[in-house]
């Protein structure tokens, strides 16, 4: 199959390319190289890939799409902080950028995956959460994920548009993010620098590592149900200061840790309830968090190594 991959030099675009690559396909990635972090992060996460510079939210995307089987559509703008001057780009990257893909998909009789955050929950009134749980995001960033995933509903009931739309749950593993916890985290141990936490560390999450989603996100263009809906969760919910002790132990190091307050849009918990994606595709996390933490204290750790 023919695929494109949107946000492909990004953390789990690039994986998701490799995946594909790797299971025989043809990926044509898509990138901007925003700088919401180092782009040279994506262009060394994007070294085995061919990836389009191209700004989604403004250039044409006919060519990108000829020929397409499937779009993966993972570009966007992600982090909840999002209060403040920054909206806009949030505005640009998630619902403008969407709404120009989901166009141009849907005109061409082309599937979409396409990746949505566990942030469209906020304080979820059930836990685990099924998908059924009424939104309540308290970012801006999950506010404008929700708007995309209504945007993709939006074209599959009035343009016929092939959709999966897919809800990660705290995705880690090598390459993640810079700005994210545990990327932070383990920056921080490798380097002997001090990690400042975001609120007490009580704050819990349902991590999911990369791989896992990979799996998962292959699995829903492959065998999805057009319209449907999916958490994809890992099974491992743990606090902060959970995961800093299980880190320390992976290092064999003792972090410097500096407690800062709360960051405004944070959620207290997640934890996905993943009987839908179970039921429907046969996905289940299969990496626990201590070899994921592993996998990604041993990527960080030899580039600081390497340096
Ligand atoms: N990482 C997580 O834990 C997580 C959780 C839930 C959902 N998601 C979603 O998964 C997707 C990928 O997340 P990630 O963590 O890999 O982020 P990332 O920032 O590493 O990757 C996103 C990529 O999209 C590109 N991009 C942004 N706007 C673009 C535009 N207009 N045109 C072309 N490219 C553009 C960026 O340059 C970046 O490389 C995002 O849509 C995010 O909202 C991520």
């Amino acid at each position: 199959m023919r695929y494109v991959v949107t946000g492909a030099a990004g953390f789990i675009g690039s994986h998701l390319a490799e995946g594909l690559i790797d299971a025989g396909h043809e990926v044509v990635g898509a990138d901007c190289f925003t700088d919401y972090y180092d782009p040279r992060l994506k262009q060394e996460s994007a070294s085995r890939l061919d990836v389009v510079r191209i700004d989604l939210a403004e250039e044409p995307l006919d060519d990108l799409l000829a020929g397409a089987d499937g779009v993966f559509h993972l570009a966007g703008q992600p982090g909840v902080r999002s209060f403040g001057d920054v909206f806009p780009d949030y505005v640009r990257r998630n619902l403008v950028a969407s709404q120009r893909v989901f166009e141009a998909a849907a005109a061409r009789g082309c599937r979409v995956v396409f990746s949505s955050s566990s942030s469209i929950y906020g304080d979820a009134e059930r836990l685990p959460t099924p998908e059924t749980t009424e939104p309540r995001p308290l970012s801006p960033y999950g506010i404008t994920k929700l708007g995309c995933e209504h945007l993709a509903r939006a074209y599959g009931t009035s343009f016929g548009l092939d959709v999966v739309v897919l809800r990660y749950f705290t995705v880690y593993g090598p390459r993640q993010r810079p700005d994210m916890a545990f990327a932070r985290l383990v920056g921080a141990l490798a380097e002997g620098r001090t990690f400042e936490l975001y609120g007490d560390g009580s704050a819990s999450r349902g991590f999911t590592y990369v791989g896992d989603v990979v799996t998962a996100t292959i699995a829903a263009m492959e065998r999805g149900r057009g319209g449907a809906t999916m958490n994809v969760g890992g099974g491992a919910e743990a606090t902060m200061l959970e995961a800093i002790a299980l880190l320390e132990s992976i290092s064999g190091r003792r972090l410097d840790l500096r407690v800062g307050a709360p960051a405004a849009g944070d959620v207290r918990r997640t934890a996905a309830d993943t009987s839908l994606i179970g039921a429907e595709l046969g996905w289940h996390p299969a990496v626990s968090l201590e070899e994921g933490l592993r996998a990604q204290w041993e990527w960080a750790s030899s580039r600081v190594a390497a340096r």
